[in-house]
Order: C-alpha cells, then structure tokens, then sequence
C-alpha cells in the first residue's frame, strides 16, 4: 500500500459495540459490515470471539459473508480481538478464518498501572506473554495485530521494548492505543513519533493509532499520530465506544480529505456513503446523534445566521469547507410525488444504493403511496427513512396491527394496540398513561409480557413542514444484570436494545420503534427460534 493512504480499520461493531447500550443483534451486525465494506473500509474488526458464542457466531457469519467475494472484487479484511490468551487466539482464528484475508488483533496492557492492578504482573511476565501469545497467533494467521494497552500512560521505553517483542514474535500490525483517552495531541505525536524512532523492526510493520475520547481529543490524536507516520487509524462510526466513545471514523476521513493540501494523504472511503453509514449505526444502536456533531450531525451543514445564509447563497465556500454532497447529504431535494410510478421508485431507490426483491419493492411502494397522498413532495430523506423502518425491524416476533389514542386535556390519555403475535393470534390491549406514548407502550408492556426500562426516546422531523414524516428512535434495557464480557474485563450491566420507526403520525412512529426494540429483546432470550429477517439490502460491490 502506499505510503500516503491511511488505512481505515472500523472497530464499530467491537469497540463501539462495547459502549453502554450500543448492543446490535447478528442481522444489524451483518449489515453493517456490508455498508462498512461497500464504504470502502480497509479492516473491519468484527468482534471479540472469545465474548461469547453468539460474538463468535457473528464474526464468522461476516468473515464468510462480507470478507468474500464471488466475483473477486476487494473486500476488507476480517479482524478478531483476543487477550494474549490461548483460548482467545483460537477462538479469534476460529471466527476469521472464513476470510479471505484474516486478522487476530490481540493486546496486553503494557503501563504500570495495568500491570499492578489489572493483571498482577511484572514487566518480564508481560514481555513473555507477548512472545508467546503473538507467535501462537502467527502460526495460525498472516497478519497479527498487536497493541499495548494503555499505551498513552506506558513508560515509552518499556513500551519499544514490547513492541520489538511483538515484532520478533511476528506481528505485522502495531496499535498503539490511547486506551483511557489521556494525552494531548502534541504528547500523542511524539509518542508515536519517538516509537517510529526507537523501536528495532518498526519498518517491516504498519503504524496504527486508537485513541479514546474522553477528554474530547481523539480525532486531534489520532491526526497527531498520522502525521508523525502511522498508517492505520482505528475508529467508530459516529464515534460510538466505551465511555465518551472512540475516534469518529466520519471526523478521521473528512479531515484528511478536506485538509489534503496540508496533510498529503488519503483514504480509500467513499466519503458519499458517511452520512448513511451514520443513520444505520445510530437506528441500530438506538444511539442518537447530537445534533451539532461534526460531519454527521443534522445541524452539521444547516446555516442559522442571517448573515450566514447570506454569504453562502452567494459562493457556498465563505461558509462551507465542504460539500454537502461530499457526505451523502442528497442535493437534489425533490425527487417524486404523487404520480410518480413503481419504475420510478425502483429507479431512485437503485441510484441511493438499495436493491430490493419484488415482494419488498411492492410493500415500499405501498407505503410510499400512502406518504405520497399525504405529503406533497417525497424526498430522499423520505424514502430512506421508509427503508429504514423496513430494514431495522429484524426481528419480527410481534407485528403492529392497529393503534387507536385519545388523549388531550380532556380525559386520561387512553391507547388501544392490536399486535399480532408469534402464536399467530392477535392481541388487543388498551392501557392509560401519563400522555399517548407511555399509554401506548403500557398497552404493549402489557401483551408482550416482557420487563424493560426505557433509557432513551427521540423524536425527530425527517425534513422541514408540518406534513414531515416522524422518525423516533429508542432504547430499552432488560431489568435484570447479565455479565457481558468487554475487551477489557466481565461486568454487570443491563443489555440495551434499539429500535426504529417512522411514520407520519408521532404516535404511530413511537409505536413501531418501541416494538421493535422489544422484538429484539424476546429475540435474544432465544425463546422464538430463528426469527424472520428482512429482505432489503444494500448493493453490495
Ligand atoms: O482501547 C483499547 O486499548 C482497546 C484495545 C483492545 C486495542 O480497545
Ligand atoms: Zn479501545
């Protein structure tokens, strides 16, 4: 590869998915590693195998799915994280090897503080399981990642030290990670700069960088770390990972890409797929995004001021360092209406990257007609957010029939839902709330029988005017506490799960979204068996 691209490894569905309530179930994780492949992303790091079976289930199905091709166009390579433990290793090779091109990536904390607390180990014990645990991994795979935990708090010559071992053990990838998101970009530079500098072998290897965000300084970081000459750069889709999240893959790109002049280097990411890639993660997460968020966010290219909206209807550039279109943010606004036809749609839904079989495609249009008779002009925004409430309902256990609300000042805000449910019968429930929603999830608490805390509701307007269609995305958590083994260690933590829906009227939206988080929650206790999926796809190639 040359020396002037930066390789982009994704760790969303590892990293990210290891975030409080980014949980996705195997679907969602499959079709984000197409959307993450199609994008054009390097590496994609699909999981810790040794988490448990269902993560290692997950990683094979997309190192077989999405880390192949039939008609030899390039995929990424499938990644696995495994501790420097054997039984990681092997469960890390066992989930990739479907690959084409397969990678272990596995770490040990390298700074003191780890070492004495964490691993109760000493210098010399941590340098010999380097040794070993990067060998054993070479001998089942090409290319081994390594990373020094905690990197950013190691002592730097401790740090040339283990890595020099990782080389000599056979590592092709070193990672140095700002684990705790701790140093600033100047330090972070030099680190990386003095470890290019002082580590034997270094050349044989690429240079990557993964810094956490906690002090709001990751995409500052991790730029830091490629100007001083690492080549890969680990990163999230909306920066989603543990505690305030992990190095904004959009942010990474789009610097590179805006600032070409002064950094001289490039990606391989087709930078019109960002703002897609957003909205999946975040519908699938249930995961919203702020709305000021650079690149992605709604208001990211939304001009407020006067003076503001001035200069950019007279030259685009005295306001904006980028295009719009640059990030997938459709320009042309109107696309169809009313009489627009099947052909049309199809047609429009084939030049926004989606293929969909006849069944879908007659299901989409019937919806689409429905919007159409509602809202004058249907756009982009419209029709993506009428896949997506297609797409994100993966798992289909309990379905919405019907919705009847009465609500107001008058009266108790009363709501009446019929579901149809896996037993193929349908249930009628009718429930008083606080207001229309909590009535309506009350009437649905009540049928599916499940016990769920809501943590998170957000409504939004897809596109400007009364007559918009509504999208709502919420997160729900289980009550009671699995271990849910992270990277770094088994906790006790609720598991969250997000849902999807979007509809002209609010209350209908909320509706759907809620059920849906709550199908993935039944689906997950694994009572209903393999459950239906969508047909909707991206394009993949
Ligand atoms: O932040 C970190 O140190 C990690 C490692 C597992 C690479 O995620
Ligand atoms: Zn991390």
């Amino acid at each position: 590869m040359e020396s002037n691209i930066v390789r982009i490894f994704d760790t969303t569905l590892r990293d990210g998915e290891q975030s409080p309530g980014a949980t996705m179930t195997a679907a969602e994780k499959l079709e984000v590693a197409r959307a993450l492949a199609r994008m054009g992303v390097d590496i994609i790091e699909a999981g810790f195998p040794a988490a448990s079976p269902d993560d290692l289930e997950a990683v094979r199905r997309i190192a077989l799915e999405i880390g192949n091709s039939e008609d030899g166009s390039p995929v990424p390579v499938i990644c696995g994280l495994a501790r420097t433990i054997e039984g990681d290793i092997d469960k890390a090779w066992e989930a990739v090897k479907g690959a084409a091109h397969p990678r272990i990536h596995t770490f040990i904390a390298t700074s003191d503080i780890h070492m004495q607390y964490k691993l109760k180990m000493d210098r010399e014990q941590v340098l010999d399981q380097i040794a070993r645990m990067v060998a054993h991994a070479r001998e089942l795979c090409a290319d081994v990642e390594f990373s020094p935990e905690d990197a950013g708090r190691s002592d730097p010559e401790f740090l040339y030290q283990a890595l020099e071992v990782a080389i000599e053990a056979g590592a092709t990838t070193l990672n140095i990670p700002d684990t705790v998101g701790y140093t600033m970009p100047d330090e972070f530079g030099a680190l990386i700069a003095g470890i290019i500098k002082n580590t034997k072998g270094i050349e044989k290897c690429v240079v990557s960088v993964h810094c956490h965000n906690d002090l709001g300084l990751a995409t500052a970081n991790t730029l830091a770390g490629i100007r001083a000459g690492a080549r890969q750069a680990e990163v999230t889709i909306n920066g989603i990972g543990e505690r305030a999240g992990n190095t904004a893959l959009e942010e990474v790109v789009m610097a590179l890409h805006a600032r070409r002049q002064v950094m001289d280097l490039g990606t391989n990411i087709d930078t019109t797929q960002l703002t897609r890639l957003s909205k999946l993660v975040s519908n699938y997460t249930g995961m919203s995004v702020q709305p000021n968020k650079a690149i992605v966010g709604a208001n990211a290219f939304a001009h407020e001021a006067g003076i503001h909206q001035d200069g950019v209807l007279k030259n685009t550039l005295t306001y904006e360092i980028m295009k719009p279109e640059t990030v997938g943010l459709s320009a042309s606004k109107l696309v169809l209406g009313k009489h627009s036809g099947r052909h049309a749609l199809k047609e429009r839904l084939i030049s926004l990257g989606y293929t969909l079989d006849e069944e879908s495609l007659n299901k989409l249009f019937d919806r689409f007609k429905t919007l159409a008779d509602k809202k004058k002009t249907i756009t982009d925004a419209d029709i993506e957010a009428l896949i997506s409430d297609e797409i994100y309902q993966n798992e289909v256990i309990f379905t919405l029939e019907g919705l009847q609300v009465a609500c107001g000042t008058m009266g108790l805000p009363t709501a009446t839902v019929r579901l149809a449910g896996p037993d193929g019968e349908t249930h009628i429930h009718a429930a008083i709330g606080t207001g229309p929603v909590d009535a309506t999830f009350k009437a649905i608490d009540a049928i599916v029988q499940m016990d769920s805390t809501l943590v998170d509701f957000v409504i939004h307007a897809i596109t400007e005017g009364i007559d918009a269609l509504g999208e709502v995305t919420v997160r729900i958590a289980t009550k009671d506490l699995p271990a849910v083994m992270t990277a770094q260690k088994e906790i006790e933590r609720p598991c969250t799960f997000g849902g999807y829906g979007a509809d002209t009227d609010i209350i209908v939206a909320s509706a759907k979204a809620y059920l849906s988080a709550i199908n993935k929650m039944l689906a997950s206790t694994g009572k209903y068996g393999p459950v239906e999926t969508p047909a909707v796809q991206a394009v993949a190639g």
